[in-house]
């Protein structure tokens, strides 16, 4: 037996400063706002943990925002697997959520669950999401069966674009409003451990929040939600494409970052740059050698 019992085997091991789903849900009952923001690469993800934000997704929106796609429709398997392997890489603390991309999940419950094992088994993640309501419950199960967490997402779902005619807020009648709290509820039952609710007005939003146990996570859905997420690159003011009414800019790089690579340019072009301070040396005696 290890020195000190098996308990403390496993916390040698395991870093326990790691955000769990049991945290999460703890975070709800405590009523403790959750943080949540995309990343699709090493760098931003390290500085994303380093903030202290809760939950890392690796959202499928990199096809807007990375690849530069009309919508989340193209997105592959291995796309998401590359970001999130890279994201995993940049994260000590946070939750890695890996998105699964637009039928990577539909087609059966085999596939969904093979493909929602390669996120966790060859990219790192801790947990998937998938888009939908009641119709992805038994797709939830079998993921959960394989001990793989769940997010779920309604409301706006970016996969079915084509479906729902467009970007647009969802719940705005009565009986779409009331499909949306009976998805709320068959994903909570199902057992994932937190919702994405995208688009909705802020009152249904509100409800909703009340009527599941597992947290919600807002994004465009109000205050009330248990926590929020957005896309980092419309947050930073790092996306040129259409930014969402609820997006907040919390910094406007954009310029910042074309101002820097315009004075770049020039100091290449006018000789300024490399200076000495950014070159190395070689002594006299080895440069007299060469020729
Ligand atoms: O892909 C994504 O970034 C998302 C968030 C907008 C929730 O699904």
């Amino acid at each position: 037996m290890v020195k000190g019992g098996l308990r403390s085997y496993y916390e040698g091991c395991v870093n326990m400063a790691r955000v769990s789903t049991i945290e999460l849900k703890e975070r709800k009952l405590r009523r403790e706002k959750i943080t949540m923001l995309t990343s699709y690469d090493y760098s931003t993800a390290a500085m994303v943990d380093e903030a202290g934000i809760d939950v890392i997704l690796v959202g499928d929106s990199l096809g807007n925002v990375v690849l530069g796609y009309e919508n989340t429709l193209s997105v592959t398997m291995e796309d998401m697997l590359h970001h999130t392997k890279a994201v995993t890489r940049g994260t000590k603390n946070a939750m890695v959520v890996g998105d699964m991309p637009f039928l990577s999940y539909h087609i059966s419950c085999e596939e969904a669950v093979k493909n929602a094992g390669r996120f966790v088994q060859e990219a790192g993640a801790h947990s998937v999401k998938i888009e939908g309501g009641v119709e992805r419950v038994d797709t939830i199960k079998a993921i959960l069966d394989a001990q793989i967490p769940v997010m779920g997402h309604i409301g706006l779902t970016p996969q079915s674009v084509h479906k729902l005619g467009g970007f647009r807020v969802q719940g705005k009648d009565l009986e779409t409003a009331r499909r949306l709290v009976e998805d709320a509820k068959a994903l909570d039952k199902a057992g994932v451990f937190a919702i994405v609710i995208e688009c909705v007005p802020t009152e249904l939003a509100r409800r909703i929040t009340e009527e599941v146990s597992v947290p919600t996570i807002g994004i465009g859905a109000g205050p009330y939600c248990d926590g929020q997420v957005l896309v980092i690159n419309d947050m930073l003011g790092m996306f040129a494409g259409h930014i969402p009414k609820f997006v907040k800019k919390y910094a406007d790089l954009q310029p910042i970052i074309i101002e820097a690579l315009k004075n770049y340019k020039k100091e290449v072009e006018e000789g300024s740059f490399p200076g000495k301070e950014h070159g190395f040396t070689i002594k006299e005696e080895v440069l007299e050698k060469l020729y």
